[in-house]
């Protein structure tokens, strides 16, 4: 299985960025967590971070060329904002998970509305660097069993 990994605008600055919102933990870190989960369970990931929307839909559809069968994103303040994300990820037909560290909905009114969630196959958002670990298990999760019925094979929950 092959995941990519895509952390939005501002992003890169964790560890330092508004510590009281996001907690002292780096990209880097969160980067390295991932990456040793994904090793124990066979899965190749790839992270990208940029603080260009642009950067970020050419990522997007690269992956779809790439035989990434899913991904993980915090698509940080274009969560909120960007059609052209929202586009790619449907034009690519990509699954995907949505996650925050901060709880988006305790926060200000203009957090609350995500241009993503209503096409991902679920959000997490409020646990700092864990909502990437929960993200992740939920997306490998959700793809396996998306396999098995495929194969016809039934799972159970
Ligand atoms: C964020 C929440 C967004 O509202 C914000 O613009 C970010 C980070 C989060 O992970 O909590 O940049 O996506």
């Amino acid at each position: 299985m092959k995941i990519l990994v895509i952390h939005g605008p501002n992003l890169n600055l964790l560890g330092t960025r508004e510590p009281s919102v996001y907690g002292r933990v780096s990209l880097a870190e969160i980067d390295a967590q991932l990456l040793s989960r994904a090793g124990q369970r066979g899965i190749r990931l790839n992270c990208v971070q940029s603080n260009h929307e642009g950067v970020l839909v050419d990522t997007i559809q690269a992956a779809a060329s790439q035989q990434v069968d899913g991904v993980l994103i915090n698509a940080g303040a274009y969560t909120h904002t960007s059609i052209a994300l929202r586009d790619a990820l449907l034009a690519t037909a990509l699954p995907f998970v949505e996650v925050h560290l901060s709880n988006t909905h305790g926060r200000e009114p203009f957090r609350h509305r995500s241009l993503l969630a209503d096409r991902a196959i679920g959000v997490v958002c409020g646990f700092g660097g864990l909502s990437y670990q929960l993200g992740l298990e939920g997306l490998v999760t959700a793809l396996e069993r998306q396999a098995d019925e495929r194969n016809g094979i039934r799972t159970v929950d």
